[in-house]
């Protein structure tokens, strides 16, 4: 569903992804793992159609991204740094306006639910703390039921109970075929709900973990060699 080809990334003399290469495929959850700066935003913003590669390409869905940015954003749900709202209006009016957007309908207030947002969805956004934000924001991902997810750190502001909610929303919409891109640094988080993680340092993906296997493990090891592998440093 996703797959990143040979993909190099400068910001003027910056160099920060370096022919990186990762499949997803669909109904994986895949998480990006790495250091601050290691390019985990950035190689979203690619597969997101939200940024041009320097060479390289990324395909969703079997087509190029930067080449069809608007395309691809049918079969895609994002929430990629810090989420923007239309302030002065309710959670309610922001998805109606998203679904309006996408030209689609869905179930407002049942995605409401589905993110811990019952009750409040006529509270206008302006009210609304960092983890409702936060919540919103995923919930406006999940919307127009995309066949794919990208996440940029999305338990960014939630407290471990609603992160562990989230989390059972994103395992479950994996097992019902939903793909999904994700970063965090939280590696608890990850060793739980992902299938593959990736450790990005230094412009690629370093090493790939299956967790099926790393779960029957000891507890620990996981962690162990990642922080080993996270800290080889960045270009
Ligand atoms: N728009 C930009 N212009 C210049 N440099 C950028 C830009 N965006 C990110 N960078 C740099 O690219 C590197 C990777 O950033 P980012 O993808 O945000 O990493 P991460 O999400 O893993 O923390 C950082 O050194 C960052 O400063
Ligand atoms: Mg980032």
């Amino acid at each position: 569903m996703i797959e990143v080809k040979r993909i190099t990334k400068q910001y003027g003399n910056t160099t920060v992804l370096e022919e990186c290469s990762l499949t997803v495929e669909k109904g994986e959850i895949y998480a990006l793992v790495g250091v601050n700066g290691a390019g985990k935003t950035t190689l979203q913003k690619l597969a997101a159609g939200f940024l041009e590669p320097t060479s390289g390409r990324v395909y969703v869905h079997g087509m190029p991204a930067w080449e069809n940015k608007e395309e691809i954003q049918r079969y895609l749900g994002s929430l990629i740094e810090v989420p923007v709202f239309y302030e002065h209006l309710t959670a309610e009016e922001n998805l109606n306006l998203h679904l309006e957007y996408m030209g689609v309908q869905a179930d407002v207030g049942k995605i409401l639910g589905t993110v811990g947002l019952e009750g409040i969805g006529s509270k206008p956004v302006s009210a609304f703390s960092l983890g409702m934000r936060q919540r919103l924001a995923i919930a406006r991902a999940l919307l127009h039921r995309p066949e794919i997810l990208i996440l940029d750190e999305p338990f960014n502001g939630l407290d471990p109970v609603a992160a562990d909610e989230m989390k059972r929303v994103l395992m479950k919409s994996a097992g019902d075929g939903m793909t999904i891109l994700i970063s965090s640094h939280i590696l608890g988080d990850i060793a739980q709900m992902a299938d593959t993680v990736g450790i990005i340092a230094g412009g690629k993906i370093q090493k790939e973990f299956s967790m099926k296997e790393y779960r029957e493990k000891e507890a620990g090891e996981f962690e162990r060699e990642v922080l080993q592998i996270m800290k080889g440093g960045t270009i």
